[in-house]
């Protein structure tokens, strides 16, 4: 038995999340984590709401409310969303939360007394009506690139451009409008990361079985111009991690609160040690995962996450760690995702385009949008929602192969036997067969997910699924039946066996549907199965089953249609 840590990138507190944030991230380390503990392995599985920065800010004052009151609504709604959608953590937290604040500053002194924070003073735009500076989305102008005219402090949507506050032209606030604005010196907190470019260049190096889109975004920043300069990691804003606490080796930091990009990371400790506080355990419970002087060297770490998140995850988090000079449990595998696009372009939030997590569980179960997430999941490229590939996967996949499997077996069964499972026979060389076809699949499978290639794996569950369908169709059971019982009481125990197996393989990518196979079976034997042939052989003649409910409908055309219109945006 191993000791897994998996994180997934924490989404942002500002709003409700579309399906292509669920898929780069949430839903494909829950599958793994569901995995590995159906292996046997302990995990820990954590994510938490992303707080502080202006994009929460701003999003609180659109509502109308004050930005903590604004996140803790948000956090429930965020959660509520995550357990419809079955996301399995051991704890979501909040980068807000008191852990945090703890471990932020704590590895800023760390950092500060190993000599790698530096004071340095800056120009920042500051406005005079309202009495503040404006970093990053605060501020809006023309981009000096393009021309656009509400470009960002921080980036113009319209070219792509990086900015600083200081390049727009005819800048104005974003909060009250005002122009009344000048160029004030401020002193903020640099991380100096260049001084560790060689040990994180060499870590980099040593992580040969990283998936290469990770580690060329690495060592592109490493190696490219701008990539490790030294940044800044305060802000002159309100909300966030106060920056000046007592006992910080610098002063006059007052009013400013530490990037939100520095503090959001180091959450994932935050959030495991939340989650120690949620159960009444004492700090040793988190620090067995994250300190490796406390148990966590033989912890493997492996973090999810979208492919725009992964400098900070290679270079920016680890070289907080590093700095520190202690002893804290760096990655070992970085698992991450391009984009998903919405049916021939981009998901927007502003345009209304695409389908977002609470619109999905208001039309659909969460495990439809679980199998075609995670069946199209865009690991190599990116991939593309459309609806017609949504139906025909849904009506194919679900209703049309492991649903129907499903009926079929239960309905004949209760028919011919009566609801439970059949005496019959002995398996023969058909059964053989499949249980030989199924521990070769079943041995894929299990590589695809040890390797986290859950497309891979999806294709390999698909098909032990099918193996089923083939099987029954050239039994034919029901033809069988009328000349030779007993031979189809044994197709059928095998059958009715078959679904319990599949209830225990599934679990990872459906967990609703593996519950509802499983309680038709009227068990609750889900070990992984060793060995197919004893795995099939599980459920004994005369023990109860029932048919259940349809497992997965089909998507009809005109449903399709509806949902196409509806969520095609302004
Ligand atoms: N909120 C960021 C995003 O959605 C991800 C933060 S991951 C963390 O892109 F590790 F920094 F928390
Ligand atoms: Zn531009």
């Amino acid at each position: 038995m191993a000791r897994i840590l998996i994180t997934s990138a924490l989404p942002y507190i500002n709003g409700i999340k579309h399906l292509g944030n669920l898929v780069g991230s949430q839903l494909p380390s829950d599958t793994y984590a569901r995995y590995m503990r159906a292996r046997g392995h302990e995990v820990m599985y954590i994510c938490a709401t992303d707080e502080h920065g202006t994009p929460a800010e701003i999003a609180a004052a659109k509502a109308g409310k004050p930005v903590a009151e604004y996140c803790a609504e948000m956090h429930e709604v965020q959660a509520e969303l995550a357990r419809g959608f079955r996301l399995s953590f051991d704890f979501f937290g909040r980068s807000s939360s008191a852990r945090n604040r703890q471990l932020t500053q704590h590895l800023a002194k760390r950092l500060g007394e190993n000599g790698l924070i530096e004071v340095v003073t800056e120009k920042q735009v500051y406005s005079k009506a309202d009495g503040r500076f404006l970093p990053d989305r605060y501020i809006e102008g023309t981009c000096p690139n393009c021309g656009y005219d509400s470009a960002r402090g921080d980036q113009c949507e319209n070219c792509t451009k990086q900015l600083d506050p200081t390049d727009l032209i005819n800048p104005r606030s974003a909060i009250s409008g005002s122009t009344d604005l000048e160029v004030r010196e401020t002193k903020h907190l640099f991380l100096r990361q260049s001084k560790l470019r060689d040990r994180l260049d060499a870590w980099i190096d040593s992580k040969k079985d990283w998936p290469i889109l990770t580690t060329s975004i690495a060592k592109k920043w490493l190696h490219d111009g701008d990539g490790l300069q030294d940044r800044g990691i305060t802000r002159d804003l309100d909300w966030g991690i106060p920056v000046q606490f007592p006992g910080a080796p610098w002063e006059g930091m007052e009013g400013k609160v530490f990037y939100v990009w520095f503090d959001a990371p180091i959450e994932y400790i935050g959030a495991t040690a939340e989650w120690a506080d949620a159960n009444g355990l004492d700090d040793s419970a988190w620090e067995r995962w994250w300190r490796t002087d406390k148990g966590a060297d033989d912890v493997r770490y492996v973090q999810f996450m979208g492919k725009d998140n992964v400098p900070f995850h290679t270079l920016s988090f680890p070289a907080t760690l590093m700095g520190s000079e202690e002893p804290w449990k760096l990655v070992d595998y970085i698992k991450s995702f391009n984009y998903l696009n919405y049916d021939g372009g981009q998901f927007s939030t502003s345009k209304g385009r695409g389908v977002f997590m609470d619109q999905a569980l208001e039309i659909l179960p969460s495990d439809y949008w679980r199998w075609w997430l995670l069946s199209h999941v865009p690991e190599n490229s990116d991939s593309e929602f459309t609806w017609e590939n949504f139906q025909a996967s849904i009506n194919k996949d679900l209703a049309d192969v492991l649903g129907n499997f499903v009926s079929r077996v239960t309905k004949f069964c209760r028919s011919k036997f009566g609801e439970v499972v059949p005496e019959g026979g002995a398996y023969g060389a058909a059964e053989q067969a499949v249980i030989d076809e199924i521990s070769t699949r079943l041995a894929a499978y299990q590589a695809h997910m040890e390797a986290i290639e859950i497309r891979k794996a999806t294709a390999e569950l698909r098909a032990i699924w099918a193996v089923g369908n083939e099987y029954l169709q050239e039994a034919a059971p029901w033809a069988v039946f009328k000349t030779d019982p007993e031979r189809a009481g044994a197709i059928i125990r095998f059958a009715l066996n078959l679904i319990r197996l599949y209830a225990v393989l599934s679990e990872p990518f459906i967990p609703d549907a593996s519950r509802a196979m499983l309680d038709a079976m009227k068990t609750d034997v889900r070990d992984w199965p060793g060995d197919v042939s004893a795995a099939l052989a599980e459920l004994k003649p005369g023990h109860p089953f029932s048919v259940p409910e349809v497992l997965f409908a089909k998507i009809t055309d005109a449903a399709r249609e509806e949902m196409e219109e509806r969520f095609k945006g302004r």
